[in-house]
């Protein structure tokens, strides 16, 4: 079996990138799941509360992504970039620097985003490339999946009801997934 952890970068209860993760939990190859991950809960980064200890809601997410086969980042576009709260957790994660090796080396991240905008989220994923390189992780580029116009998606429910989104979605999926496994040796 196949593990993937998605996070969400959104906090609101009706995010499209929320319901974007939701479906590709759902659409996941056999033999392969997601666990849907949430940044709620996790501080402002204040290095003097590091000083106190890395709180209990990073420690947790540091070890559900090591658990983990590759991380799924859903990310919206704030400002043609990367949305401060997502941007902060990942910063939390890598601390104490120390840790970046065990929680990011050579670990497979994919990048998939949902916006109401006409360029979905094409800025804000590569706002993340330069992150991702500073962390060492091995980021997956054999497909790319940027959802524009999210309002005609996804149902009021936050149901994906586009048919052509979802068989893209399923593509990237597998390739993702494909490559997690040629990556880990089955
Ligand atoms: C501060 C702010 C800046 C935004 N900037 C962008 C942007 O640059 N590009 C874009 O496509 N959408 C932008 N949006 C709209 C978001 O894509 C939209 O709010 C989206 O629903 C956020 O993702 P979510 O639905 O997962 O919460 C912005 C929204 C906010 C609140």
């Amino acid at each position: 079996m196949t593990k993937v952890l998605g996070i969400s970068g959104s906090l609101r209860r009706g995010s499209y990138n929320s319901a974007l993760l939701r479906a590709a939990a759902r659409l996941m190859p056999a033999d392969a799941s997601i666990e849907i991950a949430s940044i709620r809960g996790i501080p402002l980064y204040d290095g003097d509360v590091e000083a106190q200890g890395i709180p209990p809601t990073v420690t947790a997410l540091k070890e559900a992504i090591i658990a983990a086969d590759g991380v799924l980042l859903v990310t919206p576009e704030y400002n043609n970039s990367i949305p401060g709260v997502f941007k902060n957790a990942i910063d939390w994660l890598s601390r104490p620097a120390a840790d970046i090796k065990r929680v990011f080396g050579g670990r497979r991240f994919a990048l998939l985003g949902a916006s109401p905008g006409g360029f979905g989220t094409v800025l804000s994923q590569a706002a993340w490339l330069p992150v991702l390189r500073t962390l060492g992780t091995q980021p997956w580029f054999g497909g790319r999946l940027v959802v524009a116009r999210a309002a005609s998606v996804f149902d009021e429910a936050g149901n994906l009801k586009d048919a052509q989104i979802e068989e893209q979605l399923k593509l990237f999926l597998a390739g993702y997934v494909a490559f997690l496994r040629r990556a880990a040796g089955s």
